[in-house]
């Protein structure tokens, strides 16, 4: 059994996402937002669930804070509803949201847990959705004002800070396919608010930057590698294209300043492209101080002509989780190298997990072996990709505790800590004690 050491410093983390865990939909001042919207619409979330309550975080934080201090973390990432702080178009804060976050980030500084912040993890503003949300240029203008507010109140105290939280998503599963808020179904309209999320993320890179902040801010991207369903040439064409949409679409312009050509051009021939104002790509290129990757499972894209994108991902047949991904985590490993490879970036793993059917027994214990498994499995890889020179700065286990999982409701049971939503009653599971002991010794037993 060898004793795989990470470098010191390592960021032993969790995260979660404030529509996800906090509920307390209409208090103190809130506004809504477009995923308050969404979920109250009937059909788009599974079991017609919402996040009016979800974890009851907002009132129970403490409870919390105490349960990340038991699991060892020595980070903990939650993003801040923007909807909490602006309920409304006047441009007055809400006081008593922003003093919401500055006692998470007290009872966090406290506690000896560093707090890493979000500031979009989905939940724009209905008043802004009103006004044409991110496809409408003015929002990136709004998200500039937040993160200034935001940045000037909670600055000093948070070392770290993450922009958006996966734009692809918030972009395509929410303006593409539909499936997320807004619901809007429109390839147009989703590159247009892919443009507007990416320009907003590099001013506020700028704003905090100007604001002489002390701290780190980075992005976060969702990724996936993609692979050739099979070894030949079309598929490896089919496996590129795919990578250029899903990954690249999002990276280059950070960290290269241009979006895909080849892609650009293909969709151009099909859809309206989005206004590229002079000087937007610089904005959107601003240097940032790491990024953020959320990894949870392969894709592998065989040659198709029928389909508008020339290919289609195709099921491996291997082991899946509960939401239908494979686990493979030699994907995280390779994702680390090229990343490493292609943006010389330092990295963070700010979300990586398993969803599993959990059951709580007759010991009141969650034997949650297979997420254990799972995030032991990455934990590895993630060492091994280390040992090869990649600038890996930490690890982020989504979720601290199960929560709202978007259109699947509560469903879906992500975890290091098990929720009775009945009666809000948390349980480290078994993968949490065992995630404890490894934040404890900054190491695991391979
Ligand atoms: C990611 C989201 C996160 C969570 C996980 C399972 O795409 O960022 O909020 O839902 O997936």
């Amino acid at each position: 059994m060898a004793k795989l050491t990470f470098p010191q410093d390592f960021i032993w983390g969790a995260a979660t996402a404030s529509y996800q865990i906090e509920g307390a939909a209409e208090t103190d001042g809130k506004g809504p937002s477009i995923w308050d919207t969404f979920s109250h619409q009937p059909g788009h979330i599974e079991g017609g669930d919402t996040g009016d309550i979800a974890c009851d975080h907002y009132h129970r934080y403490e409870e919390d804070i105490r349960l990340m201090k038991e699991l060892n973390l020595n980070t903990y990432r939650f993003s801040i509803s923007w909807p909490r702080i602006f309920p409304d178009d006047t441009g007055r804060p809400n006081e008593k949201g922003i003093a919401f976050y500055k006692a998470l980030v007290e009872g966090l500084r406290e506690a000896g847990i560093t707090p890493a912040v979000t500031l979009y993890h989905w939940d724009l503003p209905q008043w802004l959705q009103d006004r044409g949300g991110w496809a409408n240029r003015d929002t990136v203008g709004e998200f500039e004002k937040y993160a200034r507010y935001v940045f000037g109140q909670l600055g000093d105290t948070v070392p770290i800070w993450i922009t958006h939280n996966e734009p692809m998503v918030a972009a395509f599963v929410g303006h593409w396919w539909g499936d997320h808020a807004p619901g809007v179904k429109d390839p147009a309209t989703a590159l247009r608010a892919a443009h507007h999320l990416l320009l907003s993320h590099g001013q506020a890179v700028r704003a905090f930057r100007e604001m002489g902040q002390k701290g780190r801010i980075g992005i976060t991207l969702n990724m996936t590698p993609v692979y050739p369903a099979a070894d030949n040439e079309a598929d490896r064409l089919a496996a590129e294209g795919f990578n250029a949409f899903t990954n690249k679409w999002f990276a280059d312009p950070v960290f290269r300043g241009q979006y895909p050509a080849a892609l650009w051009e293909e969709l151009s021939t099909a859809y309206d492209m989005p206004d590229l104002a002079p000087g937007d790509m610089d904005i959107i290129s601003t240097p940032v101080d790491f990024l953020g990757i959320n990894y949870y499972y392969p894709t592998y894209m065989a040659a198709d002509p029928a389909s508008p994108q020339g290919g289609k991902p195709v099921d491996s047949g291997k082991e899946k989780t509960e939401m239908g991904w494979e686990v493979y985590a030699q994907g995280l490993f390779d994702l680390l190298v090229n990343l490493d490879k292609n943006y010389h970036v330092p990295i963070m793993i700010t979300e990586n997990g398993a969803a599993y059917q959990d059951t709580v027994n007759a010991a009141g214990e969650v034997a949650d072996d297979r997420r254990l498994h799972y995030l032991k499995e990455h934990l590895i890889a993630a060492h091994r990709a280390i040992g090869e020179g990649v600038d890996l700065r930490g690890y982020f286990a989504w979720s601290l505790m199960d929560n709202f999982e978007w259109a699947h409701g509560y469903s879906k049971r992500f975890g290091l800590i098990y929720v009775d939503y009945a009666t809000q009653r948390r349980i480290i599971k078994k993968s949490g004690r065992w995630y404890s002991r490894v934040a404890a010794k900054n190491s695991l037993d391979e």
